[in-house]
This record gives structure tokens, C-alpha cells and sequence, in this order.
């Protein structure tokens, strides 16, 4: 793990608390509808990992299984940027049919469920909406039936509502969101929380966060899936459907903003962030950004319970390392860092000019191949005797260290980038 060597990290010595008090949840980590939560057997195999609570995948609708990475899925696994779809593969046929299984399903996972570990139940499907009729009166009764049969919680699924009609989803997302919260919380008993999962592109998810919190949702999970084509250019061919969903690690920053920004305007209710988390330094920025809780969602399918297991346990050990003992003194930790004031922000990308203007090289480890030469626009550096020199032209704009093969460039910039955090503590 990479740490600036300036920073001191205060080790707790006790294994962190990950109880997440705003959702009564043993740990923040939501095994998210997919594959691996379809029907009691699959609810019951994810418990294994012994999530804070696993969404039941709604029924009826019989898509989404199979799985594609790119590089594959050790990169992810191991930080390293890759994306995914669901699209290759035989889709995952459903478990059931009717609503009537469906809750024999909720029944028979919830009395074999460890009582500590919640169940979330999807209700309804976006593209009973596409398809038009009684949809309305139909997801009250899943509300109520499925609060019955032992839902801890009812999920709204807007978050992928479906590509296929993404054209539609620009135009009236929003009024989808007010409409179905409203009717949902009114329709499901009090003790039976409402979850509202949200998209994060083709909209302004703070409005649809806004629309939800004020529609009584008791909870909003901002999650990332986007319409792409990816080509494998050895192979010139496309694994996914063209315009499939995607999904990957280019998600995890994109949604800390969502949630941040969430934050800092007016969303109090508690939120579980959702997309690229395959490590647990993933989830731990969600939950730094502002989210109680963390969906994982394409490493529980591709992964399995061992690798969502790691991450749990990671996340633990990384907490108590760092410094935080609960939940509580993590979640909106890197607010500090995203609320920098302007003059604040400027100061400090001032003081990192200053530092990188100060540059030495190890020439010990310069082995003169020019490459920081090739990249300095300033001409702020030249190869004399097979070693690099600075000039008097350099600015400090830190190119040349982006391209050192050997890491013979120095800087000591790493109190000034931390400065947020420590100057607080
Ligand atoms: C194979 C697969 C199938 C999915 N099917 C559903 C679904 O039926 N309903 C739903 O709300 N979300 C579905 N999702 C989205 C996940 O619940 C979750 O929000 C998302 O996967 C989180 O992003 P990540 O995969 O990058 O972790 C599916 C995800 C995967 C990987
Ligand atoms: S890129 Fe690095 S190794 Fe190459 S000349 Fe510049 S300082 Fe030396
Ligand atoms: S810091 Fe920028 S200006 Fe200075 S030598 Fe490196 S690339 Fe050139």
C-alpha cells in the first residue's frame, strides 16, 4: 500500500468496529442484486461472507449472468483499473416466476439468514414499466407481500433501468424517481426501510438524490453502469453486446463525487455507493466521501464469497492501521480534502510547484535515457555526462517525474498533499 512516507498513521491496536449504526448493520457491505443474491440458495451461499445485509435479485426479468473483464479479473481484483459487463456468457436464468415464489424465496432466506445480516428484497423491474399495463398496482402488491414474507428492506432499482430505453430514462427519470418512492413508502409497513438505488450518469444524481430524500426514502444507493463498446483489437472482435452495461473500477471515482457532493448539499439519509469495489481501499474512498455503506456487486458474482470476504476483512485491518476505530470516524473523512476552500487549494498547488522546482535526481539512479528531456515543455532539464541536470528554466510542473523508468527524480511533496488531513489533527 502506498503511503507518503510524511504521513503518521495512528495504529488503534483494537480491530476496528465496522457496525454501521444509521442502517443497524454488522459491517457497511451491501452484496447488491446480481447473480449472486438470486433466490434463498444464493442469498444463503453469499451470507458465507457475512455481509451487512444482501439484496434479493428481483424476478421475472431473467438477465444479467455471464461476466467480462478487461484486462481480466485479477487486475481488479489486485486495484488496477479494469471495467466489466454482464453481457457475454448465458444470462442467469430467474429463480422463479411469480410473486408468490418470489416470497416463498424472502420467507425461506430470511428464517435461514443469520438474524444479523439484513435482507434487502428488488421489488419491481424497470422494464415492467417499458412494458406498460397495471405495473403500478403490481409493485404495491411485491411491496406489501414482500414486507410480509420478511424483507428488512424494499429496493428501487433505479440504477441500470435498462439501456434499452436509457433514450426515455433522460427525459423522465426524475418523475420515475418521485413517482415510485412516493408509492413505495406508502404502500410498505414503517419498519420496512425503502432503498432507493440510483444511476449516477444520464442525470444529475444529486437530484435524484434530492427527489429521494424527499419522498421518504430511508436510504439511497448511487450506482454506476454505463452504455459502451469495447473492442479487443488482437482479436477484432466485441465480447459484450455493443452498448451493453458497463461496469468497472472508473466508477469508483465518479461515484465518490456523487456522493460528496450529496453531502455537502443537504443529503443526510444514509447511502450505499455502488461500482468498481473489488479491494477494499475502493470501499474505504466511498465511505471516506460520505457513504455509510458499500454495494459490492461484480466481485461477489466474479469473485465469489472468499474474495468479498477478503475485502471485508481488509477494510478492517486497514482501518485499524490508519487510525480508525468505527464507522463513524471514516465515513466523510475525505470531505475535508473535497470542501479544500479555493485560497486553501491554491496555496497548497503553489507549495507543490515549489516542491517539485526542487527536484534532485539520485544519479546514482539516472541512467541518462532522456526520457524526463523528451517530456519537459520548459526545456527545465538536460542530460550532461549521461545524468540529468535541472536549469534555471524548470517550473516545477512535475511532468519529468511521471516518465523516470528508474525513480532517480525526487520530490518531497508528500506533507503538502496531505496537508488537509494533518493540518486538522
Ligand atoms: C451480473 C450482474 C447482474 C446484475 N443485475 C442486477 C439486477 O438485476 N438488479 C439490480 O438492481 N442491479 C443489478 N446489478 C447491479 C448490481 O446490483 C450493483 O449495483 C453493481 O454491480 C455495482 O457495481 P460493480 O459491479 O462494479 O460492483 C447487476 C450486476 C451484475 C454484475
Ligand atoms: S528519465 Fe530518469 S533515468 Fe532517464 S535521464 Fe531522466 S532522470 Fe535519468
Ligand atoms: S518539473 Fe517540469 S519544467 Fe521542471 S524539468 Fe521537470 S518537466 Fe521540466
Amino acid at each position: 500500500m502506498h503511503r507518503p512516507s510524511s504521513i503518521s498513521w495512528k495504529a488503534v491496536n483494537t480491530m476496528a468496529d465496522l457496525y454501521v449504526k444509521s442502517l443497524d448493520m454488522i459491517n457497511p457491505f451491501v452484496v447488491a442484486s446480481s447473480p449472486a443474491t438470486q433466490g434463498a440458495r444464493n442469498v444463503l451461499k453469499s451470507s458465507k461472507m457475512r455481509p451487512g445485509a444482501i439484496t434479493m435479485r428481483n424476478f421475472g426479468h431473467g438477465s444479467g449472468g455471464g461476466g467480462f473483464f478487461y484486462p481480466d479479473a485479477s487486475a481488479a481484483y489486485k486495484g488496477q483499473q479494469a471495467f466489466h459487463s454482464h453481457a457475454v456468457g448465458r444470462q442467469v436464468p430467474d429463480s422463479v416466476s411469480t410473486l408468490e415464489q418470489y416470497c416463498e424465496e424472502v420467507k425461506k432466506a430470511r428464517e435461514e439468514l443469520d438474524s444479523d445480516i439484513k435482507l434487502w428484497v428488488s421489488v419491481g423491474h424497470y422494464s415492467d414499466i417499458v412494458k406498460g399495463g397495471d405495473w403500478e398496482k403490481d409493485w404495491i402488491r411485491q411491496a406489501k407481500e414482500l414486507s410480509l414474507a420478511g424483507a428488512d428492506a424494499l429496493e428501487l432499482h433505479f440504477n441500470t433501468p435498462g439501456v434499452a430505453v436509457a433514450k426515455d430514462r433522460i427525459f423522465n427519470y426524475y418523475e420515475l424517481v418521485r413517482h415510485c418512492t412516493t408509492m413505495i413508502r406508502q404502500a410498505a409497513p414503517k419498519h420496512v426501510k425503502v432503498m432507493v438505488k440510483l444511476a449516477v450518469e444520464g442525470c444529475d444524481v444529486l437530484t435524484s438524490m434530492r427527489i429521494a430524500q424527499s419522498c421518504g426514502a430511508d436510504a439511497v444507493g448511487p450506482t454506476a453502469r454505463w452504455k459502451a463498446f469495447y473492442m479487443d483489437l488482437d482479436w477484432r472482435r466485441t465480447q459484450p453486446r455493443p452498448g451493453s452495461g458497463y461496469g468497472g473500477t472508473q466508477a469508483n471515482p465518479i461515484v465518490c463525487y456523487a456522493v460528496a457532493e450529496g453531502r455537502n448539499n443537504g443529503i443526510t439519509l444514509p447511502m450505499y455507493a455502488g461500482g468498481g469495489v473489488f479491494s477494499f481501499d475502493q470501499a474505504a474512498r466511498f465511505i471516506m466521501a460520505g457513504s455509510d455503506c458499500v454495494q459490492l456487486g461484480a466481485l461477489a458474482c466474479s469473485g465469489g464469497t472468499m474474495a468479498c470476504k477478503k475485502v471485508i476483512n481488509d477494510l478492517e485491518k486497514w482501518m485499524d492501521q490508519a487510525g480508525y476505530p468505527d464507522m463513524d470516524s471514516l465515513r466523510g473523512d475525505a470531505l475535508q480534502l473535497f470542501n479544500m476552500p479555493a485560497d486553501f487549494a491554491k496555496a497548497r498547488q503553489n507549495a507543490l510547484g515549489d516542491a517539485y522546482q526542487q527536484w534532485q535526481v539520485d544519479t546514482d539512479k539516472c541512467i541518462g535515457c532522456g526520457r524526463c528531456v523528451d517530456v519537459c515543455w520548459q526545456e527545465g532539464i538536460e542530460i550532461a555526462d549521461r545524468k540529468a541536470h535541472k536549469t534555471d528554466h524548470c517550473i516545477g510542473c512535475g511532468y519529468c517525474f511521471q516518465v523516470c523508468p528508474t525513480g532517480a527524480l525526487k520530490v518531497d511533496a508528500g506533507a503538502i498533499l496531505a496537508e488537509p488531513f494533518t493540518s486538522r489533527t
